[in-house]
């Protein structure tokens, strides 16, 4: 028994905050964002919208594209780091909207790796015949943890949600095989320190802004490129492809820099690449999902084809998929 993606989904928020709307907020210019990131632009959610919401607006669109009942999902899992509140699980927001009555429903926090991680677990439930039918669903409002006086972070997040469907078959494609890793070591490169059982929300945890993304951004760029290109050749070793079998690698959309040096060190042709941080920035776990749904809707993943999806991210964790289409 396999687990393959039937369906995709991806929902971002209608507002669009340009690089030349963040000139007017802090001291930066559209010129250092698109060349040092290769971000344009991204969304934002409006005031209303919290995680479960994008999630639900991702979920609705997947199953449009799937041909089976909704109640008849096992299991809900929500990658974020930005849900809805610290506890319930965004999951368990996502389960009533939804009114999946039958299913489980939790939440995984690997930061931007989270769907890999979750597509993992997911993967796991199926080929060992727990569960059927799995929803998986990223989504983030890091817009809500980003500080907008800080310029080094402000202009990479973005906010966004997407879904897939995954569904146990007996044919020989769906999911090859997924890796993950992590390193709590370099935790302080990448981390939300305030509002948990180590720094509890105070008025002074606030006044120090410990509930604000912080980020070494030099330092996580070059363990990103180096642990990447590692955990790309490892996923295609472990199946016995070349780089040139792949049709498509869809990244974590998290700087383009990263992306292409990535490419240049595996020589895979930026064509065999997607890419999209240009219209959403960094939307850590739903970056890939979004990714992913927008490839298939634009023709570029047919079936049979292998598609390796690869993330890095806070953790630091890592971790890629290899899907046969
Ligand atoms: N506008 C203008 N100048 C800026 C800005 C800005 N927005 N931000 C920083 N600068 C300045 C810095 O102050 C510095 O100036 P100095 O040389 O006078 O000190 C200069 O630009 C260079 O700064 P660097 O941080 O060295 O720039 P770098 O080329 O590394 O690019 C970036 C920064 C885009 C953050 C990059 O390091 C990066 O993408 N890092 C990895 C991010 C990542 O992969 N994160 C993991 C996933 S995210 C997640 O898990 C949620």
């Amino acid at each position: 028994m396999r687990a393959k993606i039937i369906a995709t989904g991806s929902y971002v928020p209608e507002r669009v905050l340009t690089n030349f709307d963040l000139e007017r907020m802090v001291d930066t210019s559209d010129e250092w964002i698109r060349e040092r990131s290769g971000i344009r632009e991204r969304r934002i959610a409006n005031e209303k919208e919290a995680a479960s919401d994008l999630a639900y607006e991702a979920a609705k669109s997947a199953f449009k594209k799937a041909d089976f009942k909704t109640k008849d999902i096992d299991l809900i899992i929500v990658a974020t780091v930005t849900g809805d509140m610290p506890f319930p699980a965004t999951a368990c927001h996502l389960q009533h909207k939804l009114g999946l009555k039958k299913a489980a429903a939790f939440d995984v926090n690997a930061a931007c790796s989270g769907f890999l991680y979750g597509l993992s677990i997911a993967d796991g439930f199926i080929r060992s015949g727990i569960y059927r039918r799995i929803l998986l669903v990223g989504t983030e409002v890091l817009s809500r943890i980003t500080d907008w006086e800080d310029r080094t972070t402000c202009v990479l997040f973005g906010d966004g949600a997407g879904a897939a469907i995954i569904e146990a078959t007996s044919e020989d494609r769906g999911i090859i095989s997924t890796h993950l890793r992590s390193d709590g070591s370099m935790w302080e490169l990448l981390n939300m320190p305030g509002g948990g059982s180590r720094h509890p929300a105070t008025k002074d945890s606030v006044k120090k802004k410990m509930h604000y993304v912080k980020m070494k951004g030099n330092e996580t760029f070059k363990v990103a490129v180096r642990t990447l290109e590692n955990l790309v050749v490892e996923s295609l070793n472990a199946n016995k492809l070349k780089a040139s079998q792949l049709s498509l690698l869809i990244p974590h959309q998290a700087n383009l820099r990263i992306i292409q040096a990535t490419a240049e060190r595996l020589e895979i042709p930026m064509e065999k690449i997607f890419v999209n941080i240009d219209k959403y920035g960094n939307t850590s776990a739903a970056s890939i999902p979004i990714a992913l749904d927008e490839a298939v809707r634009q023709g570029r993943i047919r079936d049979g084809d292998y598609v390796l999806l690869e993330a890095f991210g806070g953790g630091l964790t890592w971790a890629s998929a290899l899907i046969k289409w």
